[in-house]
C-alpha cells in the first residue's frame, strides 16, 4: 500500500509526456478568466468581456424537459450516434434550413461542438496532410490541426474583405496535400458572415477535388444583417461537407454540452466509432433537453439574438468613440473585434493593461492566431450597463495613456 512518503517520493519522477503534447494549443479566454477571477479575490472589480457564452439561461422549456428527462430515468448509455428522435430533429432541421435533403444516418450528435472539430481532424487528415483554417480564427482549429501532427495552414481574415477572405489567395494555398478546408460563419472572433457570393467564391476555389469543407456554423441562429448560407447547400458540395452546428450558442447551452455534425453516412459511421471510443454517447438527459430545444417554442432565441443586436449596436458605437480605437460592425455571433493599431500598442500588452488597469476582461486578437495582431476581441455577451461602464473605463484609461 503506497504510503504518503512513497506518494511524495512519486512525484519527483520526470514527468515523460507524447511528443504530440508539445503541439496542443488551448483557448485563451480560459486563461483570461482565470487571471480575472485572481484579481476579483484581491478585492477588484472586472467586467466579463472575455468569454464566448451567452449570459442568458436556457430557456425554461428546455430546462423542464431535462429535468423531466433526468426523473423519467434517462440516465443510461445511449446510442453513440445519438438518440434516433434527435437526430431525426436534426435532420430536418438541417433539411429545412440549408435547403438539402438530410437524413437522420448522416447525423452524429456528440458533447459540444468541439468534438466534431477533433474527430474531423482526427478521421481525415494523416501526419504532413494539409488543413486550411480561418486566421484570425476559433483556436481550437490550429491546436487539433498540429496535435495530429498534419500542417496547419493559415488563410487571412481580411479587414478590408468585411472579415471575408481572399479567393485567390485560398486557391494559392490548395495542393495535393490538402485534405480540409475549415470555414467559420458566421465567424469567432471577428464577427463576419460569409455571403452566397462568398460561399459560392470558397467553393469554385475547391473545384471537383476531392477535398473535404468542414464548416462550423454553430452562430448560424445569431445572424444581424443578411442571411445565413452553408457551403452544404452548394450543389455538389453535400457529399464533401462535414456541418458542425448545436445547441450551445443557440439555446444557452454552453454547459449542458451538446452538438451535431452532419456529414455523409459513411463517415458519420467511422465518427460514431470516435465516440463510441472516447466518449460512448452524449448525455441521455441533455439529449432529450435537445429535442425539446428543436421542436419547442423559438421566441427565446429570436429574443437574445435581438438583445445581442442592441449590445452590438452601442458596444461599437462606443469603441469607434475612444482615441485609437476603429471597429467594423459585426454581422454575427456576439463579439466584437476592434482594430487598435492605432493606440501604438501590440494586442496583448493592451488586453493586459486594460484586465489589470482598466478592469475589463478582454482578449488579445493574437489569441486567434498571428493575423489577429492589431485587434482585441471583446464579447458583448454581457449586460448594456456593463458593457457602458466597460467603454467608458477603456475611455478613461486611453486618456491617461495614450
Ligand atoms: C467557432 C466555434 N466553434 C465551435 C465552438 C465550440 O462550441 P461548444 O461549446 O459547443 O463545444 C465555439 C465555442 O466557442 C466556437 O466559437
Amino acid at each position: 500500500m503506497a504510503t504518503l512518503a512513497t506518494m511524495e517520493k512519486a512525484t519527483q519522477y520526470e514527468l515523460r509526456l507524447a511528443e504530440r503534447m508539445s503541439r496542443l494549443g488551448t483557448e485563451t479566454a480560459f486563461e483570461v478568466l482565470n487571471r480575472a477571477r485572481a484579481l476579483e479575490r484581491q478585492g477588484k472589480e472586472i467586467i466579463h468581456l472575455e468569454i464566448g457564452e451567452p449570459d442568458f439561461d436556457t430557456p425554461k422549456n428546455i430546462v423542464d424537459a431535462g429535468v423531466e428527462a433526468l426523473r423519467k430515468g434517462w440516465t443510461h448509455y445511449g446510442p453513440s450516434a445519438g438518440l434516433p428522435e434527435l437526430r431525426d430533429a436534426i435532420a430536418e432541421e438541417v433539411s429545412r434550413t440549408r435547403g438539402v435533403k438530410v437524413s437522420s444516418d448522416e447525423v452524429v450528435v456528440v458533447p459540444g461542438g468541439k468534438p466534431i472539430i477533433f474527430f474531423s481532424i482526427l478521421a481525415l487528415a494523416d501526419v504532413e496532410d494539409e488543413i486550411i483554417y480561418p486566421n484570425p480564427g476559433f483556436p481550437i482549429y490550429e491546436s487539433m490541426i498540429r496535435y495530429v501532427g498534419a500542417r496547419a495552414i493559415p488563410i487571412r481574415l481580411r479587414e478590408e474583405r468585411d472579415f471575408g477572405l481572399d479567393v485567390d489567395e485560398l486557391a494559392s494555398l490548395i495542393n495535393d496535400r490538402t485534405r480540409l478546408i475549415i470555414i467559420n460563419s458566421p465567424e469567432n472572433p471577428t464577427g463576419g458572415v460569409f455571403s452566397q457570393q462568398d460561399i459560392n467564391d470558397i467553393a469554385e476555389a475547391i473545384g471537383d477535388r476531392n477535398i473535404m469543407a468542414l464548416s462550423d456554423e454553430i452562430y448560424s441562429r445569431l445572424i444581424f444583417e443578411g442571411e445565413h448560407h452553408s457551403i452544404m447547400s452548394v450543389p455538389g458540395f453535400q457529399d464533401r461537407t462535414i456541418l458542425l452546428d448545436g445547441f450551445s450558442k443557440t439555446y444557452a447551452m454552453t454547459g449542458w454540452r451538446m452538438g451535431y455534425g452532419v456529414m455523409r453516412p459513411d463517415l458519420a459511421a467511422h465518427m460514431t466509432r470516435l465516440m463510441t471510443n472516447s466518449n460512448s454517447c452524449t448525455a441521455s438527459f441533455t439529449q432529450v433537453a435537445g429535442i425539446e430545444a428543436l421542436r419547442g417554442d423559438q421566441s427565446s432565441v429570436d429574443h437574445m439574438r435581438a438583445e445581442f443586436q442592441k449590445r452590438r449596436d452601442a458596444f461599437v458605437a462606443g469603441l469607434n468613440r475612444i482615441k485609437g480605437f476603429s471597429c467594423h460592425l459585426p454581422k454575427g455571433a456576439f463579439y466584437t473585434f476592434p482594430n487598435i493599431t492605432q493606440t501604438g500598442w501590440t494586442s496583448k500588452k493592451l488586453a493586459d493593461a486594460l484586465l489589470e488597469e482598466a478592469g475589463v476582461a478582454g482578449l488579445s486578437g493574437t489569441s486567434f492566431g498571428e493575423y489577429g495582431e492589431g485587434y482585441l476581441r471583446f464579447s458583448v455577451a454581457n449586460s448594456l450597463e456593463n458593457l457602458n461602464k466597460a467603454l467608458g473605463r477603456i475611455e478613461q484609461w486611453t486618456k491617461r495613456n495614450l
